[in-house]
């Protein structure tokens, strides 16, 4: 455990608070196929590990092909049954789950934490309550779908395959479950080999709701698996969220199918701080946008533009508030920054950070505390003297690793925080309103915040543009990416 750094010249030191809620863990899990977990047809397993210790948690079944067909075909079955049930009674269920996910939001927020690193904060003031929200508010649609398309006849497309990755484990499964099944679609989730358990959790959940068995399925497995999913025919939609090179690669392999397809990829995105803004709040936003989750996040503001007459002060507001954030064990309440998801990650991230130092970017780390012996850590980090050629100001990171670069006029920033392929959210800090509409009209990115960062709603739409993927997912954008319109255009 570290201890926190001086604060106002004086040294505290907490005492640590672990989280005492402790989920049920089974040794081993199996798919979860029309209702019921079964043994994977080849009978292979792999283990998910706890990254801040690198113990393994539970041996997890490893789905290929023929599995991937059997939970195809139960999803086809329960999908006549379930797309006809009155859109009520299919919101009734979602209603269901959303409640039952916060009577076990403690556990469930314990299990994500522990098999991908993020602190329990997080999992339990965001990840827990914003999975409940998406079910509560799709429960909500469910019934009203021909209000939100009104004259065009919406209708189910049929099985969809959803593939999702390791940074927001069970929130990435609401984000994608809780709209397909309020629009009478089935599915077939693959969830991260790193971070399967709060999904197969949710499944228990599903089962304690009498879900109609085969309305979700969930097989497990690393990216073979994920390409089974999106190889299958019997597939009507797929939506991915992940790496772009791995977004690219499925784009490739639908291109000659008739199939629907939302792609959330990867991100660069920039944070753009004007001398006019309230400072103090911009460097708590900046904390929020690339601290958060370590890093972990697709829309991290992992870019900063200051206006260069701020730069100093900024950068030393920034370096104070970054010496007390805290780095270690994600089942302390008192943790800032747990660990980091997996080796490979890590890995990932050091040779970055490592790239930026030999391209005479320059180093700044200020918590200098031991880091926990076992697990995988990163101390939060930024650079500064770096110029938009360099390579951590060009590729995404996927850590607690930020960009310090700055700007003197408005066109310099938007030109500067545009010049990237990646265009998923932006961040702008002003005082001045119409500043901000200016600003954010300009800018190449799905979602823009001003003076705040990182703000996640059921009902706000969410995605991204140029190599940052496409499609939209919450509020009504998100119902059409699951849906056929009719005899109008929406
Ligand atoms: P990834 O894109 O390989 O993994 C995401 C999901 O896709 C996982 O469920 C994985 O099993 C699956 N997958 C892998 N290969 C597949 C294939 N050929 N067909 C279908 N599904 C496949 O991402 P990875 O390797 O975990 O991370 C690499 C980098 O990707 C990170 O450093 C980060 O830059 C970025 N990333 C972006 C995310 C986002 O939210 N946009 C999430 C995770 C990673
Ligand atoms: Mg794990």
């Amino acid at each position: 455990m570290t201890s926190a750094p001086s604060i106002d010249g004086f040294n505290w030191d907490y005492a640590p608070a672990p989280e005492r809620t402790r989920p049920d863990i089974a040794s081993e899990y199996g798919l979860f196929i029309d209702g019921e977990f079964v043994e994977p047809v080849a009978g292979k397993s792999f283990k998910t590990v706890n990254p801040a210790t690198g113990r393994k948690l539970a041996m997890i079944a490893q789905g290929d092909e023929a599995d991937v067909d059997r939970a195809v075909k139960a999803a086809r079955a329960a999908g006549g049954r379930w797309s006809r049930l009155k859109p009520t009674e299919r919101a009734k269920y979602l209603f269901r789950i959303a409640r039952r996910l916060q009577e076990c939001a403690r556990e469930l927020a314990v299990l994500e934490s522990m098999d991908g690193g993020k602190p329990i904060r997080e999992s339990r003031d965001i990840d827990l309550p914003l999975a409940a929200q998406h079910f509560f508010y799709h429960a909500g649609w469910a019934d009203k779908l021909h209000w939100a398309f009104a004259g065009c006849q919406p209708k189910p497309l049929g099985v969809c395959g959803q593939i999702i990755p390791w940074n927001f484990p069970l929130l990435m499964a609401a984000w994608k479950i809780a709209p397909a099944l309020a629009c009478g679609n089935t599915v077939v989730l693959k969830p991260a080999e790193t971070t399967p358990l709060t999904a197969l959790h949710l499944a228990k959940l599903f089962q304690e709701v009498e879900l109609p068995p085969g309305v979700v399925n969930i097989v497990t497995g690393a990216g073979e698996t994920g390409a089974a999913v999106v190889e299958h025919p019997g597939m009507k939609k797929i939506a991915f969220t992940g790496s772009t090179q791995v977004g690219r690669h499925i784009m490739h392999a639908l291109a000659d199918r008739d199939i629907s397809l939302t792609l959330e990829l990867g991100g660069k995105s920039p944070n753009i701080v004007f001398a006019d803004a309230a400072i103090d709040q911009a460097v708590e936003g900046v904390v929020q946008g690339i601290w958060f989750n370590q890093g972990h996040v697709c829309c991290a503001g992992s870019r900063l533009f200051v206006e260069e007459c701020i730069v100093d002060e900024f950068v030393a507001a920034l370096r104070e508030r970054m010496a007390k954030l805290r780095v270690g064990d994600p089942l302390d309440k008192n943790t800032d920054i747990g660990a980091i998801n997996s080796t490979e990650q890590l890995s990932r991230i050091q040779s970055l950070v490592e790239q930026g130092q030999q391209e005479g970017c320059i180093l700044h780390e200020v918590n200098d505390e031991a880091l926990p012996r076992r697990g995988n850590w990163h101390r939060p980090c930024f650079f500064t003297g770096v110029e938009a050629a360099h390579t951590i100001a060009r590729e995404e990171i996927f850590g607690p690793v930020l960009a310090i670069m700055t700007f003197r006029t408005p066109e310099e920033a938007i030109r500067r925080a545009n010049s990237t392929p990646y265009g998923l959210a932006a961040g702008v800090w002003t005082d001045k309103g119409s500043k901000v509409f200016n600003i954010a009209a300009q800018l190449e990115a799905g979602v823009v915040w001003c003076n705040t960062y990182n703000r996640f709603d059921a009902a706000s739409p969410f995605g991204g543009c140029k190599a940052s993927g496409f499609g939209r997912e919450g509020g009504r954008h998100g119902l059409r990416a699951y849906l056929k319109l009719a005899g109008g255009v929406a």
